[in-house]
């Protein structure tokens, strides 16, 4: 249904599904030559969960949508759209309509996105507009991938920190705004410090002189940790503190954190610049590691579950990573 009236928006509720598999740091050091110790002490990260063989990534999204449709009480026809944040889709052309038949949305526009660890939150800022316009009242925003399946598993400086998951969130029209801002940023100029990348250096590809055809394929995960690191602890901060600012804002009226889940020492220290105590760092990544576009909607979801989300809360999100892209979603809680 079209209309010209400006409309407001609130997260009407959440989901979340992680694979069965847990890979601790013991495990991983049977793997490559590291140790629990220095991955702990490091990242933070003690386990990571990672999809089966028999497993897709739109199990995952159609479990945490399920999730969220239930919690909302919506019956999947209801939906208006779909935006699934992936990096790791099992169809290039997109998986977002794999989800929407799966879920049998049938009333659904369905398309992807491909914002790496920041996907999420552009999902979110991009279903938000949608809404704004009033061309669209309710809409999915899934989160997910599956990393475990494009990292080198003989890197040590990857493969530790990567794993597999999929966070939902249902947005919907309302007449208060509850979405309070946005930020958004990219730097394609530093996009080589974190990529997986299509290479034609491949000798299995193929290749065809007459026609002129030199197929590659997609290698794995590269990262200058160290880069991403000074990236991500510099920018964040940053964003939040524009956001804030735009919104007459500061950040002792920050209820919850809730930072792309990458880096224990990254969260600590984004919080630290901002003087945001630790208690309202949200964080689970020790159990997950990085699972990038779901990082954010499955600690969400988990802060839902645990009914840390109160009437009112102001809650900041900042996803973060390969593009690079960054940015800041600062939300109203609404219950
Ligand atoms: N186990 C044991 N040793 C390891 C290791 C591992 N898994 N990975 C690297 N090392 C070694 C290195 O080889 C190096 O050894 P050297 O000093 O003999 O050369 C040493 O540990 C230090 O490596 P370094 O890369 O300097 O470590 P670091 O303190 O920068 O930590 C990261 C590495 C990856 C944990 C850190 O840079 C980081 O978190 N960066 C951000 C990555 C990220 O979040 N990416 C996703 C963003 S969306």
């Amino acid at each position: 249904m079209k209309s010209s009236m400006m409309t407001g928006a609130y997260l009407l509720s959440t989901g979340s599904a992680l694979p069965d598999i847990s890979i601790s740091n013991e495990m991983l050091s049977k793997v490559v030559n590291t140790s629990d110790e220095w991955i702990s002490t490091r990242t933070g990260i003690k386990e990571r969960r990672l999809i089966s063989e028999t497993m897709s990534i739109i199990d995952l999204a159609y479990s945490a949508s399920n999730q969220a449709l239930q919690k909302a009480k919506l019956h999947a026809q209801h939906l208006d759209l779909i935006i699934v944040a992936t990096s790791s889709p099992n169809d290039l052309f997109g998986c977002a309509s794999q989800l929407q038949a799966k879920i049998g949305a049938t009333n659904a526009a369905a398309f992807d996105i491909t914002a790496a660890c920041s996907g999420f939150i552009v999902g979110l800022i991009t279903a938000s507009q949608f809404i704004y316009t009033g061309s669209y009242k309710t809409i999915l925003i899934v989160g997910a991938d599956i990393l475990s399946q494009w990292v080198d598993w003989s890197d040590r400086n990857t493969c530790i920190l990567f794993g597999d998951g999929a966070g939902a969130a249902i947005l919907q029209a309302n007449q208060k705004n509850y979405i309070l801002g946005f930020q958004l940023n990219t730097n394609g100029f530093e996009s080589n410090q974190l990529c997986l990348s299509y290479t034609k250096t491949s000798s299995q590809s193929y290749h065809n002189d007459l026609l002129g055809i030199k197929q590659g394929q997609f290698s794995h995960i590269t990262m200058n940790g160290k880069e991403v690191y000074k990236f991500a602890v510099s920018k964040v901060p940053e964003s939040i503190t524009q956001c804030l600012n735009e919104l007459n804002l500061s950040t002792d009226d920050i209820s919850w954190l809730i930072l792309h889940q990458a880096n224990q020492r990254i969260l600590n220290t984004v919080a630290d610049k901002l003087n945001i105590p630790h208690y309202k760092l949200i964080s689970n990544l020790q159990y997950y590691g990085n699972t990038s576009a779901a990082s954010i909607p499955i600690a969400l979801d988990e802060a839902c579950k645990k009914g840390q989300m109160k009437n009112g809360d102001i809650i900041v999100m900042s996803g973060f990573g390969a593009g690079l892209t960054w940015g800041t979603v600062i939300i109203q809680w609404h219950s």
